[in-house]
């Protein structure tokens, strides 16, 4: 993800997360001011149609965000934004994590069929008595 990318991204976060979307500063600090960031888009002819966040701090990764232009979801995007994560976390981490939304079917599909195991319940996550699911995969297996 690019400087230049924030429109597009910033189009699919509003999207995909009307209650909580980040706003392009966030997404701006992420590339520029946090070196445990690594943030990388999926094009479909040269536009951006999905993206993904993490952090990696030593030997400890996080996905941070996640997301698929509604119009282009169910078509592997988030499988290969998933794959690259995976891949580029295991260059020196041993695990990736992530929190998910408790009813968020899609996506909690979409990490188990990746792998992720379920960790643990984080109570009022997101706020207003909304919790997350804790989800891991190991990324030496
Ligand atoms: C979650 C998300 C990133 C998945 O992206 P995607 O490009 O649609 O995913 P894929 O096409 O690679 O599908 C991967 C798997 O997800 C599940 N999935 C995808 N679309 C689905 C749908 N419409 N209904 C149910 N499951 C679905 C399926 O298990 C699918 O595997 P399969 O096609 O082999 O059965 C996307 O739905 C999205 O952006 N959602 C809104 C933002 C969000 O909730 N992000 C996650 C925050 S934790």
């Amino acid at each position: 993800m690019t400087i230049d990318d924030l429109e597009a991204v910033y189009e699919i976060e509003c999207a995909s997360f009307p209650h909580t979307s980040w706003n392009i500063e966030s997404f701006l600090r992420e590339l520029t001011a946090n070196q445990f960031a690594y943030y990388f888009v999926i094009e479909k002819e040269g536009s951006v149609v999905g993206y993904c966040g993490m952090w990696l701090v030593i030997d400890q990764s996080q996905i941070t965000t996640i997301a698929v232009s509604s119009e282009e979801q169910g078509q592997g995007y988030g499988h290969q934004l998933m794959q690259h994560a995976k891949a580029y976390a295991g260059k020196s981490a041993g695990i990736l994590s992530l929190e998910v939304s408790v009813d968020n079917d899609r996506a909690m599909k979409l990490y188990e069929k990746e792998g992720f195991l379920y960790g643990g319940i984080r109570k009022d996550y997101y706020g207003q008595g909304k919790d997350a699911h804790v989800m891991w995969v190991k990324l030496d297996e």
